[in-house]
């Protein structure tokens, strides 16, 4: 059984209730708007639309892009599948660019690669996406300004990185398009969901206009494209706005968990980097084991004891999923995989939970598993 899990977070009733009471008579769609425009606020993006997933929001963004079937679209090889099963709901292919030793994100020299050999084929991708991994901001500067050389739009993927900053301004507000998740493990949940950013108003009305089944301007119900059923529900938007109105708070208490483990386990575990002006929001602790060490068995020996880790992402281009795919790689994700460990993280551990999973680890490895 499960005692410590990876990343819960306490049910805020009242402030849930609190929210719903306020909108007592008022046509629900107003709480989702209202949603909408204090996550804008809270990011600084012009325009936000909220979804029913982050997953949703990737699919959309690359529609309204204009990604069609046959089309490539770079994205990272380190990530959650959610980032590349919408390449291929779009009929496209995922070109897989693999890591940074620093921040595990997307190697902009890597990238740069890509960009040429591809430009030099003539088939240069219609979207980069970007993944923050795990709280951590990817080398913005960089990757921005390979993609702008090239022409090719950059979304954001920051479905696990909202409260993370780069430069002072929020991640998710760089690309053309940004995408948050609101599901059951982020810091700022609505128990699923999730939204796109934008400050270009064309793109952010294109989004909508699919997310809600595609409905023409007409006083019937007119449709001329296909639509979908992604906009977010009323009770997500509620409980995500009254989330979101700690996000601080609970980037904070994430980012401390962080430094607490850091405290913990010696410098031969090492962690993603923050360079200057960077800010991580540690949405999960993430950690590589020393060298030798197996993250897999790790992560099964702690749950024999109650404790809910997990491995770092399996690379994409290690999943017969992709094994198609054109992928850049150096070794770093496959290295990752390997040794890396995800941590107990939720919003309300305490300390002496985290001398727990410290002293379990820490034993596992150095007594061995
Ligand atoms: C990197 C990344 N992208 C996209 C998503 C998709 O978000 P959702 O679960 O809301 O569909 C996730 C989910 O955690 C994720 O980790």
């Amino acid at each position: 059984m499960i005692r410590i899990p990876l990343s819960y977070n306490s049910i805020n009733t009242s402030a849930l209730c609190s929210i719903l009471e306020q909108y007592q008579g008022v046509h629900h769609n107003q709480i989702i708007q209202d949603f909408e425009d204090q996550l804008a606020k809270e990011v600084g993006a012009a325009y936000a639309v909220a979804v029913n997933s982050g997953t949703a929001a990737i699919h959309l963004a690359l529609l309204v892009l204009g990604v069609k079937p046959n089309d490539l679209v770079i994205a990272p090889t380190f990530t959650y599948v959610a980032t590349i099963n919408p390449v291929f709901y779009v009929g496209a292919n995922p070109v897989l660019i693999d890591s940074e030793q620093d921040t595990w994100n997307m190697h902009p020299e890597l990238l740069e690669k890509a960009l040429e050999e591809l430009s030099n084929l003539k088939k240069l991708p219609k979207a980069i996406v970007i993944v923050h991994t795990y709280g951590t901001p990817a080398s913005i500067t960089e990757i921005l300004k390979m993609a702008d050389r090239f022409g090719v739009p950059v979304i954001e993927d920051a479905a696990e990185s909202l409260g993370a900053t780069y430069k002072g301004k929020s991640v998710g507000t760089f690309g053309k398009l940004g995408i948050f998740s609101f599901n059951n493990n982020k810091s700022v949940t609505g128990f699923g969901g999730g939204a796109i950013v934008t400050n270009n108003e064309e793109l952010a009305k294109r989004v909508r206009f699919l997310a809600s089944q595609a409905r023409e301007n007409f006083p019937y119900y007119e449709h001329q494209k296909v639509g979908f059923n992604y906009s977010m529900n009323p009770l997500a938007a509620a409980y995500s706005m009254s989330q979101l109105l700690d996000l601080k708070k609970f980037t904070n208490k994430r980012k401390d968990i962080f430094k607490h483990y850091r405290q913990l386990f010696p410098p031969d575990f090492s962690a993603q980097r923050e360079f200057a002006d960077v800010r991580s929001s540690r949405w999960l602790s993430t950690f590589l084991l020393p060298e030798g060490n197996d993250g897999v068995s790790v992560v099964s020996r702690l749950k024999e004891v109650g404790i809910e880790t997990r491995p770092l992402w399996k690379p994409m281009h290690r999943q017969p999923l992709c094994c198609d795919c054109k992928a850049y790689l150096n070794g770093f994700s496959d290295d990752f995989f390997q040794r890396g460990i995800c941590l107990p993280s939720g919003n309300d551990l305490d300390t002496k939970t985290q001398d727990e999973v410290f002293f379990s680890t820490i034993g596992l490895v150095v007594r061995g598993y």
